[in-house]
């Protein structure tokens, strides 16, 4: 069996090339951008707009990249992966099956896929004699649990020659919620030869090798739980070692905190930038002391050169309390759910 790989999934909105960059020092073995709307990009007479810019940027330490379209009109997919090829920067596309927001069902796009088989087809085979990078698909196992579509579809993405398949082991009607059916990620594992990757509900390192080891998989896409801890993947690669892994410390947290901000601020607005850096601090800073004043404080930070002085300040403050290490009692219980939730109803926003 191949190494298996530990990817880091697509997340709308939170997976942008900084973040990314940040997953890959730490060990990601590949990754999704965000996804593109094929009915935008394709059609666009300027696809290197500001907002296509940001969402197609790439940051030099990303390798095994893929660019995500989503969209049901297989002319529309086929031009967009034709533009995303000519642009020279990626390794593969990825086509999206897998979005159950509202706005996008209802337009026949995402998981609405999962439900018109035949469309489906005609998007994958679109794409795939669009462009001579390699293809992938993320899916999730059906519509819902009456019509569980993805043992076809996988065999039908064997069967065009997709380079592989990320499984998220949930239908569309449980949305992010309820449990991940491993046993039915394991059977289209075991009924492909290409590699599929099992995702959906990993919160810890020792999840993922629990989950890689049940489903049969050539690895596991990783989504929320990297949004808290992007050393996720180094510590499941310490773990397959068998090495011990602990709690990352303050030092560590805030040294990565200002790292992605400077790589934020070179893709996007500052102040733009500075703000989106909030909700990242919220979740790594979480469970230190006084993480909570902080947070507060960073309300009023628009600078990058003030986000980097206050978190210096602070974590001045800790060595200075010899008071570097978590908490975990002082973790809010701010489950990964929740994260979902809130990016669903921005994307039920979408015209
Ligand atoms: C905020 C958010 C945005 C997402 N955006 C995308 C996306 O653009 N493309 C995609 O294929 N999946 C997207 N997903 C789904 C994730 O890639 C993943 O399949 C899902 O979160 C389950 O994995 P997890 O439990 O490890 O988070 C998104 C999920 C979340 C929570």
């Amino acid at each position: 069996m191949q190494t298996p790989e530990f990817l880091l999934a697509p997340m709308d909105g939170m997976t942008r090339a900084s973040f990314r960059s940040v997953c890959f020092d730490y060990g990601a073995d590949g990754a999704t951008t965000e996804m593109i709307q094929s009915l935008a990009y394709g059609r666009a007479r300027r696809p290197m707009s500001p907002a296509f810019q940001e969402v197609l940027a790439r940051c030099p330490n990303e390798r095994n990249l893929a660019a995500q379209l989503i969209g049901s009109d297989p002319a529309a997919m086929a031009e967009s992966a034709r533009r995303l090829e000519a642009l020279g920067r990626f390794d593969a596309i990825d086509i999206n099956m897998g979005c159950p927001a509202r706005k996008v069902v209802g337009s026949g796009n995402g998981a609405a896929l999962l439900k018109s088989p035949e469309r489906a087809f005609a998007v994958m085979a679109a794409v795939k004699a669009a462009t001579s990078l390699p293809v992938r698909l993320k899916l999730r196992l059906g519509w819902d649990a009456a019509h569980i579509t993805a043992p076809c579809l996988v065999a039908e993405a064997e069967n065009l020659g997709f380079q592989s398949v990320t499984l998220h082991g949930r239908t569309r009607e449980q949305m992010y919620l309820g449990a991940v059916d491993t046993a039915a990620i394991r059977a289209v594992c075991d009924a492909v030869h290409i590699p599929v990757y099992a995702n959906g509900g990993v919160t810890c390192a020792r999840d993922a090798l629990t989950f890689l080891q049940n489903s049969h998989a050539a690895g596991v896409a990783i989504g929320r739980a990297a949004l808290k801890a992007p050393w996720i993947f180094e510590d499941i690669k310490a773990l397959r070692r068998g090495e011990p892994v602990a709690p990352r410390r303050a030092p560590e947290r805030v040294a990565l905190l200002i790292r992605l901000a400077t790589l934020t601020c070179g893709h996007r607005p500052e102040a733009v930038a500075i703000c989106e850096m909030r909700r990242f601090c919220g979740w790594m800073l979480a469970g230190l002391t006084g993480y909570e004043a902080v947070l507060t404080k960073m309300n009023a930070v628009v600078t990058l050169d003030a986000f980097r002085a206050a978190l210096e300040a602070y974590l001045e403050a800790l060595v200075r309390r010899d008071d570097i290490d978590v908490h975990p009692e002082r973790m809010p219980q701010m489950s990964l759910d929740t994260v979902a939730h809130r990016q669903a109803r921005r994307m039920a926003k979408w015209a």
